[in-house]
């Protein structure tokens, strides 16, 4: 059961720059909570549309115990419904991928049209309206080809990140991709230390050997950490991608959201185990290889990598107080030939290890975090965006309880 006024005093208790209290990484109620003020109000990254490019293609997720269906209608929209058959429940779609000219319950065959209506329901009688049983619908939105869902009666704006993230990843366009692989790992940790575990580089050096080769650890154009170098290769980097008119500087999007286009290290254009391409094909009308990357983050789920030569979308969500499914998906241009353009193991190799090095971190944090000496401890000052992402999920909790923290604090 969900106590308001014990997270009212958990959030009373929550210091400024430190990590949270013990019991929102461990305990299932407030996970409970999570997926109440969390994940049911705010919008999710899905998938990428280019994951659903026919009539019929579709994919399921699950939010909590809400299975989704995300699907490409037959005039070419993305829709999302409740994976829940109005007759008597079942879920409907059982695969995580799949086509359908129609949606066909298992149970007892009801069938639903794509843009959610009921088709068909046998047996039923003449005066059985199924106008009044078609699926649930969810709010979807598809920016620069990703494809987010709410399942909020009435989803937040999503007109600041739109425009404030569309300017950097269109030019790589999304929407003319197409998956060369995806990876779900499950991690025993709870998805706030994933997501923790996304937002800082500090562990990297310890950590990410095949990472690090490519990838700056500094993750502000003026890191005041960075050395001299680091000020030279901005300087000469971001005078390319002015002179090619993409945008590099941090976007304005406070503790929602996060939009920079950051270098490699000289020489280095992809993530890859020596730096060089990963994918011959370039994507969109790139001819420029050396464009680093774009990294855009959303509160809650959802980190990507946007490079010249492919584009990693990491989704996120929880399965449980201390599980965690993490999906990867690794895009490129659509036109691009695996053996050809392209080698699976190349493009995938140092993200797959970073992900498992990253799990192995979630996982230890999250085993730490269940000991009784375990007390918040400070972030450092690297660990800025812990503090944006503390900030932000204080908010919502706050807003789901109705109490305001006496500690939130301004932003960086
Ligand atoms: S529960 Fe779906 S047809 Fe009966
Ligand atoms: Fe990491």
């Amino acid at each position: 059961m969900i106590d308001r006024d014990r997270i009212s005093r958990l959030l009373a208790e929550r210091r400024e720059g430190f990590s949270l209290p013990q019991a929102f990484y461990v305990d299932p109620a407030l996970h409970e909570a999570d997926l109440k003020a969390v994940f049911e109000t705010e919008w999710l990254f899905a998938c990428n549309s280019c994951e659903i490019k026919r009539p019929g293609d579709y994919l399921t997720l699950a939010v909590g115990d809400n299975p989704i269906v995300v699907l490409r209608d037959r005039d070419g929209g993305v829709r999302a419904f409740h994976n829940s058959c109005r007759h008597r429940g079942s879920r409907i779609c059982g695969k995580e991928k799949g086509r359908a000219t129609r949606l066909v319950c298992p149970y007892h065959q009801w069938v639903y049209e794509l843009d959610g209506s009921l088709l068909n329901a046998r047996q039923m009688p003449d005066d059985f309206d199924r106008g009044e049983y078609g699926l649930h619908p969810v709010h979807v939105e598809v920016i620069c080809g990703m494809v987010y869902i709410c399942l909020a009666q009435s989803p937040p704006d999503l007109a600041r990140f739109r425009a404030g993230v569309t300017p950097y990843i269109a030019p790589h366009m999304p929407d003319r991709t197409k998956v060369a692989f995806e990876m779900t790992i499950i991690e025993e940790a709870n998805w706030k230390l994933v997501i923790e575990n996304n937002r800082e580089c500090y562990h990297c050096a310890g950590n990410h050997p095949e990472l690090l080769v490519t990838l700056v650890e500094f993750a502000l154009p003026d890191d005041p950490r960075g050395p001299a170098q680091f000020k030279q290769l901005m300087d000469a980097k971001t005078a390319k991608w002015d002179a090619l008119g993409l945008p590099h500087k941090p976007a304005d999007g406070g503790e929602e959201f996060r939009c920079i286009r950051l270098p490699f290290h000289e020489g280095a254009v992809s993530f890859t185990g020596d730096g060089g391409p990963a994918c011959r094909k370039l994507l969109g009308d790139f001819t420029e290889p050396d464009l680093g990357s774009v990294r855009m983050f959303r509160a809650p789920n959802n980190w990507n990598h946007f490079l010249s030569d492919h584009i990693l979308h990491f989704r996120v969500l929880p399965l449980g107080q201390d599980r965690t499914a993490v999906r990867t998906t690794w895009l490129v241009h659509e036109d691009a030939v695996e053996g050809v353009d392209y080698e699976i193991e190349r493009l995938t190799e140092v993200w797959i290890a970073t992900n498992a090095q990253d799990a192995e971190l979630a996982e230890v944090n999250h085993r730490g975090i269940r000991s009784m000496a375990y007390r918040p401890g400070p972030y450092a000052p690297s660990e800025f965006m812990l503090t944006h992402f503390a900030n932000w999920y204080a908010g919502k909790m706050e807003a789901f309880v109705g109490a305001p923290s006496p500690v939130r604090i301004a932003a960086e």
